[in-house]
């Protein structure tokens, strides 16, 4: 539908587009009728990053869950924290995983599948939590970058140059509760099972170095409705024993402030769809959160079960229905397939959420397509090596 008929006419465009499609906000008060199933993620291949983010396609970076030291100082080691700068969410590390992945099916067992299967979607985690969490965003749009190639759709993130440096320009206090988060993580794993690490003798149970270059990456497979949907994330820790080839032993790592009231428990709640979402979507069956004081002083950790939470909120003043997520997940998805269209597959499209009101949808003219591209060799947004391997 062109926005003509639709309520978004009177926004103005940030650049003169041609058109504008449009999908409109779910009812929160209607629980669908047919909600789209989603399949149980599978994991198809791990990578890590090093301390000096170089990918690797090993396990190098996997930790393993260990339980945090009562009272543990989450502010402790902040002046030593190498803090990896946020970069555009480009997706080559997932294209490289896919590829290899891919490469893989083609050499090995023949006896085995050897065909991949056909992708619908392919994207890292965090933008499909965005998507499948937006009926509830209040505050925070967003913008994507959208190729189709073939019958794969690419999700990528926008940012813009002004909005990067913002979010590296962290006000100190949002950067120290940021590190706490990290600290946590770090007071939570260890890289050989068991084992405290090279630090217990401090008495803290942990050296304080906090590294956020090093990270652990799964990229599964899934369906949402009838849609594969190949994801990438990162994985916090596994619990020892139960990390082989499978998602079962993985653990997300949250932080949030000790509840002392209704408000805070309505607030946390809410906080939840997020958390619960984003361990969904990668297969993650335990998310283990770790309250705190607002100076920074662990005070107690709770594990929840992934697929518990929904039935934990119902009910509850900050109360939300997966079920509507998944659904308005779906029709984004329809909405996507019927709207981005393109003759050589080159063509970036800008899709848009406005919190309560949409989504727009409208394809780049040169300055934007120059813009997504940022002077890189890239067709639209992807690395020409993987455009060369995987163009029609
Ligand atoms: P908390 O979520 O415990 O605060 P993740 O939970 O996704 O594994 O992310 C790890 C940590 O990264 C978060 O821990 C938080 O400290 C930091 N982080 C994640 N997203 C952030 C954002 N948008 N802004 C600032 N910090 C963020
Ligand atoms: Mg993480
Ligand atoms: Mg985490």
């Amino acid at each position: 539908r062109k926005a003509d008929d639709a309520e978004l006419v009177d926004r103005p465009p940030i650049r003169k587009r041609s058109s504008y499609f449009t999908l409109q906000y779910p009812s929160l008060s209607h629980a669908p009728s047919k909600p789209p199933l989603f399949q149980q993620p599978t994991q198809l291949v791990t990578f890590s990053y090093t301390p000096d983010h170089v990918l690797e396609f090993n396990d190098s970076a996997l930790r393993y869950f260990v339980d945090p030291p009562h009272g543990a100082d989450l502010g402790y080691g902040y002046d030593r924290w190498i803090r990896r700068p946020d970069e555009r969410g480009r997706l080559d590390a997932l294209l490289m995983a896919w590829s290899r992945f891919k490469k893989s099916l083609s050499e090995g067992h023949p006896s085995s599948q050897s065909k991949p299967p056909d992708i619908s979607v392919m994207t890292w985690r965090g933008i499909m939590t965005k998507i499948l969490i937006a009926p509830y965003e209040e505050r925070d749009g967003w913008e994507l970058n959208v190729m189709r190639v073939g019958e794969t759709f690419y999700l990528e993130e926008h940012l813009t140059d002004a909005k990067l440096q913002e979010k590296n320009i962290m006000e100190p206090r949002h950067r120290l509760q940021s590190y706490y988060g990290y600290a946590f993580e770090s007071y939570c794993t260890t890289s050989a099972p068991g084992d405290r690490g090279d630090t217990a003798s401090n008495g803290r149970g942990w050296g304080g170095d906090v590294n956020t270059n090093v990270q652990w990456c799964s990229v599964v497979k899934t369906k949402l409705g009838d849609r594969r949907i190949v994801i990438g994330g990162e994985v916090d820790c596994v619990r020892a024993g139960r990390h082989s080839g499978s998602t079962d032993g993985f653990v997300e790592l949250k932080t949030s402030m000790a509840i002392r009231g209704l408000s805070d428990e309505e607030k946390f709640e809410k906080k939840l769809l997020k958390f619960y979402m984003q361990s969904f979507l990668l297969g993650v069956p335990e998310i283990v959160v770790g309250f705190r004081k607002p100076s920074g002083q662990l005070t107690t950790t709770q594990s929840f079960q992934t697929v518990q939470i929904p039935r934990h909120v119902r009910g509850k003043p900050g109360a939300w229905d997966p079920l509507i997520c998944l659904d308005w997940g779906d029709r984004f998805l329809s909405f996507l397939f019927n709207t981005v269209q393109t003759k050589t597959g080159k063509d970036v499209w800008r899709v848009t959420l406005t919190p309560k009101v949409g989504i727009t949808a409208t394809m780049l003219d040169g300055a934007g397509m120059e813009e997504v591209m940022g002077g890189e060799d890239r067709i639209g947004f992807l690395p020409r090596w993987y455009w060369d391997e995987e163009a029609p």
